[in-house]
């Protein structure tokens, strides 16, 4: 048995997209589910934060106490034998959902590429139901496996989710792993999967800016009406209110998607929220519409 103290970082890094922001006080990289689940029980009064691939996260400047726990260790991805119709892939939280689409597409599978170019590991991608026009991942998840605040494991069929727009509500749970139900797609019909995935890519590039320091859309897509399923871009309404461009310090609303804040060089987690602020007065001004979040803060003090 492994004592904790082994796998616990003190004062770390905490790697995120946007390249900037705070450190963790206390960081650990389990290495197994077990260990994960020791790791909650030694820290049941503290606050726990579950780091994904940091694609979506900003951690303001002080950075945050308690104990952030990186997934990246379980990593593993498991391809059950197809049958004619269906082929489950089950992967651990802390995969990457990139490379689980590359291989997938590789294996003639399809139902995941139309996620292609979402930075993310499995548990951030079910746990914010992840998407885009194409497609979000709750059209593919088939269970999910987790690990109550108590250490308890619990596995949650499909049909239990309350899967809503970037949302699952399974924030309460620490994501161990999902099985996504994919479709065995014929040779024939082979090289128009891998087109897909092609296609999804090339409307990312061309419409997002993918090289910079970004944690890709910082607000969600507002309803159209109130109640409505329906959703208004987000990018298009802070374009319409004039913030392309807009600048503090650091950080920039994107002149090629008004939806990404973009951080230069020399940039703090303070530049981003004063720009996130900022994005929210002119669009609630001159709009009349109130944004959203979809970036998730973390500051010191605040109940994750
Ligand atoms: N638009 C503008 N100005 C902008 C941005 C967009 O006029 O600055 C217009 C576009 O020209 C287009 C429309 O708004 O006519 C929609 O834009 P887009 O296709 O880029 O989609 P989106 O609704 O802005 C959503 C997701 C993205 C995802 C794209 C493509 C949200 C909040 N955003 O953006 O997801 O990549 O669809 O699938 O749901 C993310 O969640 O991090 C993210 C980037």
């Amino acid at each position: 048995m492994t004592t904790l103290n082994e796998i616990l970082e003190h004062d770390a890094a905490i790697p995120t997209w946007f390249h900037c922001g705070g450190r963790a006080d206390l960081l650990a990289r389990p290495r197994s589910v077990g260990e994960l689940r020791d790791l909650l029980l030694a820290f049941a009064s503290e606050p726990i934060r579950i780091l994904g691939d940091g694609a979506n996260l900003l951690v303001a400047d002080e950075g945050v106490d308690g104990l952030v726990i990186s997934l990246e260790k379980l990593d593993r991805a498991e391809f059950d034998t197809p049958t004619r119709h269906s082929a489950l892939v089950r992967a651990e939280a802390g995969a990457k959902l990139p490379q689980l689409i590359t291989e997938a597409v590789r294996r003639g599978l399809a139902g995941l590429e139309t996620l292609a170019g979402i930075p993310a590991t499995i548990g951030g991608a079910v746990v914010m139901n992840a998407g885009g026009a194409f497609g979000q991942v709750s059209d593919v998840v088939a269970e999910v496996e987790a690990l109550t605040r108590a250490g308890a494991e619990v596995r949650i069929p499909r049909a239990e989710i309350h899967f809503g727009y970037r949302h699952s509500g399974l924030n309460h749970l620490i994501i161990t792993a999902a099985t996504f139900a994919l479709r065995p797609v014929p040779a024939a019909g082979q090289p128009a999967l891998r087109e897909k995935l092609k296609e999804v890519m090339a409307y990312k590039k061309g419409s997002q800016p993918m090289a910079a320091h970004s944690a890709g859309c910082c607000f969600k897509n507002p309803a159209a009406a109130p109640g409505s399923d329906t959703r208004v871009s987000a990018g298009r309404l802070i374009d319409e209110a004039g913030c392309k461009g807009l600048r503090i310090g650091g950080a920039e609303v994107s002149a090629h998607h008004a939806n990404f804040i973009v951080a230069h060089p020399g940039c703090t987690a303070t530049d981003v929220i004063r720009v996130m602020e900022e994005v929210e007065r002119h669009v609630r001004d001159r709009l009349g519409v109130r944004l959203e979040r979809e970036v998730v803060v973390w500051r010191r003090g605040e109940s994750p």
